[in-house]
């Protein structure tokens, strides 16, 4: 049997490789991705080799992740539960994706994750690989193990020459997810949503009221809704957010303590810092908000809490999201142009916009002389038959 584990390259997931072959007896291709967590990935490949792997996939899907992944997603300002920018949400699918490729390319006819039976993670990992691949097998030790507390688990490792770093033997302080988008921290020290999380779970951003007491002026250009351009700078999608990223995590911008709703069913707790993507959003709402017309801006707005749902959920690879995508890229084909960006003490806030396919006229929303772009006597009418039910209706109360 041989099963394709995505492989951080940590503990846990160390403990999951020999455990596949120990207790199931599978032959482990390692796969290993470069999502921008700001680890380094050969001492990951390294240890896999070290302990046995089959074969060894090691690769940088940065670019792929921001260009095919969050640039779609940010183009509907997706957003869950009014806050959640969706950091591990969306960068489950490409995992997926891959394990899966990996999988035909290498004849196993299983793939397994290091997800617990508690979470979101699993449900997207799974869903995305059924998606794509019917007929995978699906393993989650997490699920499927007795190795329920972190005492036994290490004991395990310690028992079958997993290298066990001298600061794991005792309870990790909290979990951690990190990619290009955002960090994640979860569980443990962050378990009582009463408490406020200790200032060290921040690992990216400065505390915003340790920022730089000068505010940082920046000018972000737009094109068909992608930022393509730092002042004036052409830049790759990864590229883009790594900048971002460095200029959010500077002025404390992106910081979020979170309460959300799980697919699975209980709420939990998260501290989430998304530096790049803070600002991101804000800069193309601002693109947005002269390029896009009321109509197509508001019906945007409506569905993207369904949009949000579909990806924290799992549903990348659905028709509902593909088909809701296809309504928001159609939307963004004019929505181009440069926003100036003011970043201050945690947050970002667009000054300026200015773009070739704006929609905003001076002529028209002009309090001085419009010379005959706008007739203010149409607005009565306007306005009279807009109240005719309300006026109705009222007539009818005071009866
Ligand atoms: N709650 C977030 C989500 O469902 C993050 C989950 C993974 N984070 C972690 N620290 N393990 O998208
Ligand atoms: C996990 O359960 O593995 C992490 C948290 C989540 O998936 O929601």
């Amino acid at each position: 049997k041989k099963v394709v584990l995505a492989y951080s390259g940590g503990l846990d997931t160390s403990i999951i490789l020999k455990w596949l072959m120990v207790e199931k007896g599978c032959e482990v291709v390692t796969f290993t991705a470069d999502l921008g967590q700001g680890e380094e990935l050969e001492p990951a490949r390294a240890k896999a080799e070290q302990m046995g792997a089959a074969a060894i996939y090691v690769e940088d899907l940065r670019e792929e992740f921001v260009r095919d992944f969050c640039m779609p997603m940010f183009r509907a300002n997706a957003v869950y539960e009014g806050q959640y920018l969706l950091g591990t949400s969306i960068a489950r699918p490409l995992i997926s994706k891959r394990l899966v490729e990996i999988a035909r390319a290498e004849g196993a006819d299983a793939i397994a994750h290091g997800a617990t039976g508690k979470g979101n993670d699993q449900v997207r990992f799974e869903l995305a690989a059924y998606a794509l691949e019917p007929d995978i097998k699906v393993v989650a030790p997490w699920r499927d193990w007795d190795l329920t507390s972190r005492t036994r688990l290490i004991e395990w490792a310690m028992e079958h020459q997993v290298q066990v770093p001298k600061d794991k033997h005792g309870e990790a302080p909290f979990s951690v997810d990190a990619n290009l988008l955002h960090t994640s921290s979860e569980g443990k020290v962050l378990e009582d949503p009463a408490e406020p999380a200790p200032d060290y779970v921040y690992q990216r951003t400065v505390n915003p009221e340790d920022a730089p007491d000068t505010p940082e002026i920046v000018e972000i250009g737009f094109a068909k809704g992608d930022p393509v351009s730092l002042n004036g700078e052409a830049l790759s999608p990864a590229e883009m957010l790594t900048r971002l990223n460095e200029l959010g995590g500077r002025h404390g911008i992106g910081r979020l303590d979170l309460v959300e709703g799980r697919y699975v069913g209980m709420k939990s707790r998260g501290i989430y810092e998304t530096p790049g993507g803070t600002i991101w959003l804000a800069a193309h709402r601002g693109i947005e908000s002269i390029c896009l017309d009321r109509g197509a801006a508001h019906l945007k707005d409506e569905l993207m809490p369904r949009y949000a749902e579909l990806i924290y959920n799992g549903y990348w690879f659905s028709p509902e999201r593909e088909m809701l995508q296809a309504l928001i890229d159609r939307s963004q084909e004019r929505v181009n142009g440069t926003v100036r960006m003011k970043l201050y003490k945690g947050s970002a806030s667009c000054i300026g916009r200015w773009s070739e396919d704006s929609l905003y006229s001076e002529a028209h929303v002009t309090f001085e002389e419009d010379a005959g772009a706008y007739d203010q006597k149409d607005a009565e009418g306007f306005i009279k038959l807009n109240a005719l039910r309300l006026r109705l209706l009222a007539k009818r109360n005071a009866r």
